[in-house]
Formats: structure tokens, sequence, C-alpha cells
């Protein structure tokens, strides 16, 4: 019997598979499809496949080609399999001339023409193409343009800014000057907001009122009451509403949370979040937020863990800052506690300290390097250090993809991948509150 081995991602299923499959099938009398896993995929740079492993699982089924279907997760797998199933055959499409030569020490290698006009990529285009426009007031939208653009399905038609010296070459073509911003709203599905968080709560709830979906950097708003109020301004138009926090998407601090909650490192007493930047750099990914005071450029990524893995029902809090000049804060420290456990943040942008966040629990404890905040590295470290053990996983860029891919899903498909749940924008948006009203909050010097 001649066993023959394919793989592919096979996202919205379309006739070139088809065609690959049937090709494949003729090579040989049992055909073994290898369909890749969702996190294979990011780790190759395919981050916005449409469909979820089972479902493309089950596409590949529903033609009656494959004899077995196996599910390819790791580098180097294809070598593995070809020896584990026996395989006299490796074939794919002939997009991948050359790539696979070296599996000729294990098996033959076939490259099969490839179908000319459709792809999985074109298809995603048409299904999901969705007109975005940036609302933002920094360089940083330069980035976000940069990455987003990358995502297929995602369409950056029009950018808000105020200062436009602050804009490249690229993006200030798409700047809408001299539109109001409810003329810049016309003509785009969403919008992305990375403004002063002081200006969130009226550029979001404006968007919403216009029936466009939100994509907004965190805090949503700077009142608990604002923040209910849009969501469920959301809520009631069926409108997305999402608040985007890098940390949350990123591949590591998922896991990083699935294996705490989990009980890797038995009950989380105490948690430790520090993020800072000095606003020296230009370049500097948070620089641009500076000038907004250290807690509303940086509370919110270090509150995540804490909400995330201790709920925000916190028993009381001490907040404790220092003031500049100017009345800004540059350094911002707080501490939670909670029935059986505490956790202390401290933010600043005035000040500098090592941005690593560690979770310490009855058994173990984690520890994540800086900048924690996008890891693609973390430990898990025991008494004995024998059972320590790290975790690596892919990042690419700043993030910034992994939160269009989930904010086009929840959009197009109705997927509910808001990785911070409503709770959790509620709890941040209300601290945010407390600091501003610098009511129970003590003071040092600068
Ligand atoms: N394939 C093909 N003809 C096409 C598209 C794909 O023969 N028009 C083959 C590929 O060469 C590969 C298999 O189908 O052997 C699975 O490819 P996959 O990467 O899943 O599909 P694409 O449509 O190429 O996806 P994408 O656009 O995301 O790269």
């Amino acid at each position: 019997m001649v066993k023959v081995i394919t793989y592919g991602t096979y996202d919205l299923l379309h006739y070139g598979h088809i065609k690959l499959l049937q090709r494949a099938k003729a090579l040989g009398d049992y055909l073994i499809v290898a369909v890749t896993a969702d996190d294979f995929d990011k780790t190759r740079g395919k981050i916005n496949v449409k469909q979820s492993l089972v479902e493309r699982i089950e596409a590949v089924k529903s033609t009656g080609l494959a004899d077995q279907i196996i599910v390819e997760e790791y580098e180097g797998q294809k070598i593995d399999d070809i020896k584990r199933y026996d395989v006299d055959i490796f074939t794919v499409g002939s997009d991948w001339v050359g790539k696979f030569d070296y599996l000729n020490s294990y098996c033959k290698v076939v490259y099969l023409p490839r179908t000319e006009g459709v792809s999985s990529t074109e298809l995603r285009k048409k299904v999901q193409n969705t007109r975005i426009g940036l609302v933002g007031y920094s360089s940083f939208i330069n980035k976000v343009y940069r990455e987003a653009s990358s995502v297929s399905g995602v369409e950056i038609c029009k950018i808000y800014s105020r200062y436009d010296t602050n804009l490249n070459d690229d993006t200030k073509k798409l700047c809408a000057y001299g539109e109001s911003y409810s003329e810049f709203l016309e003509g785009i599905d969403a919008v992305y907001v990375h403004s002063n968080p002081h200006l969130h709560y009226k550029e979001v709830k404006e968007a919403l009122l216009y029936g466009k979906h939100v994509l907004c950097e965190s805090p949503l708003a700077m009142s608990k009451k604002q923040c209910l109020e849009l969501i469920k301004i959301a809520k009631d138009n069926n409108l997305v509403l999402m608040e985007a926090l890098r940390t949350a998407y990123s591949t590591a601090f998922s896991r990083l949370l699935l294996l705490v909650k989990g009980g890797k490192i038995g009950k989380v007493t105490s948690i430790d979040a520090v993020c800072t930047s000095l606003s020296t750099n230009n370049d500097s990914v948070q620089s641009f937020n500076d000038n907004w005071g250290s807690l509303a450029a940086w509370g919110p990524t270090a509150l995540l863990p804490v909400f995330e893995l201790l709920s925000t029902d916190y028993v009381d809090k001490t907040i404790t800052t220092m003031l500049d000049n100017n009345q800004m804060d540059v350094f911002t420290k707080i501490d939670l506690r909670y029935l059986n456990a505490v956790a202390s943040i401290k933010v600043g942008t005035g000040v500098k300290a090592e941005g690593e966040l560690i979770i310490s629990g009855t058994e173990g404890y984690v520890y994540v390097p800086a900048p924690w905040w996008k890891t693609d590295y973390f430990e898990i470290r025991f008494e004995n250090p024998l059972n320590n053990k790290r975790y690596f996983y892919q990042l690419d860029g700043e993030g910034i993809p992994y939160e269009f891919v989930a904010f086009l899903r929840a959009v197009n498909d109705d997927y509910d991948e808001h990785n911070i749940s409503n709770n959790i924008s509620c709890a941040i948006s209300d601290i945010m509150e407390q600091f501003e009203k610098k009511s129970n909050i003590k003071i040092i010097r600068h």
C-alpha cells in the first residue's frame, strides 16, 4: 500500500484545496492529511486564519478524500510523521517547490501543480473586509497602521489625528484633514481609538452612536459609570466594543493565565506587577503615553493579571502616588488586599524599575522577565529547581495584529473573543476614577 501525506491550513476550504487533495490521493492508496494547529500557524506568521482547527478538520473530512486526518503542531513534525506513519510520498502544492526537498531522505517528495486563481488569503479578504478608521494623536498610530494593515480583512482607510507632526508619509495620506469627528466616522465600519484616555468616553460613545464597532485602548473610560454606559450602548446596538490591551491577546500571557488558573502553582497568594517607561526614547512603545500620567499609561496593563487571577472583588486598596510640578503622576503604587491574597502594582513614567511580573502561589511561583507585558517567555519555579519549567511562545511585533484579528472575528463572526471581560474593564475604569478624584490617595513628594 502506498501511503501519501500532505499538509495545509485548509482555511475556508476552496476548489484549489480539493483539487490538491484529489491529486494527492491519486498518487497512492492511502491519504493522510495533516491540518495545521492554530498555534503552529501563528508561529509561521499565519495569524488571521478564519476558521478554527475543528472547523478546518471538519471541512477536510467532508471532502471524503482523506483516509486519516492528523494535526500538525510543531516545527519538524513532518519528519516524525513520515517515520511514524510509514509514509511513502510527501506532497504539497507547487507554491512550496524546493522547500521540502530535505524530506527526500525519508520518502519521495512530489510538488503538485497549484490551482491558479484561488487562495484562502483572497477568500478571507472578500469575506471580511472591515473598513477601520484610526483615532489617535501620537506616533503610535504609525505602528498600528503598519501592523494592523498586515491582517487580511483589515482596511485602514482613514486616520483622525489632531497632530499630524507625529505621522509618517503613509499615515499622513490617510489623515482626515479638516473633517469633524462625525464626518470622519462616515464611510467606515469600525474605529480604533488610541487617544488621551480622557477623550475615550466621548470618542467611543460618538462612534457607537454612529453605529460603528469600536476597538479602544485601555482604559475604556475614566469612570465606572461611563464604562458601563458604553458597554450598554454597544450591547443595545449590537455593536462590538473591545478593549485593546495587547498583553491580553498575546499567546504567552493567555497560556500563563490558564496554567495558573489550572492550579499549577497552587493557590495564588500574591501578585507583583511592575511597568515603567521613561520618555527619553521617541520610539519606545509607551513614550507617547507619558504625558497622560503613569497610571493612565500603565495601570490597565499592570492590573490585568491581578484582576484575571484574583478577581475584581478586592476588600480594600491603598494608592500611593508621586506627582510632578504639573500634578501629573510619575510613579504610582497600588496595593490591593483580597480575603486570601494581596497584589501590588507599580507603574512609572518618571521612575525606572525592573518590569517583571511575579505570581506567588502556595506550591510555586511564576516569573515573567521584563518587559513582562510583551513577553514570549515565562518560567514556573518550585522549591525543587529540578521541577522548574520554561515556556516559550511566539509574539509577532507588538502583538497589535492579534488584537485586530480578535476584533475582526467579533465583528464579522459574532465570536465572543473579548479577552478582557466587562467586569475587568469596569474595575479598571473604577480605579482610574478614584485616582482622578485623588480621594484617599497618599501623595509622596517628587
Ligand atoms: N493549494 C493549491 N492551490 C491553491 C491553493 C492551495 O494547490 N490555489 C494547496 C497548497 O499548495 C497546499 C494545500 O493546498 O498544498 C493547502 O494550502 P493552504 O496553505 O491551506 O491554502 P492557501 O489557499 O494557499 O492558503 P493561504 O492563502 O492562507 O496561504
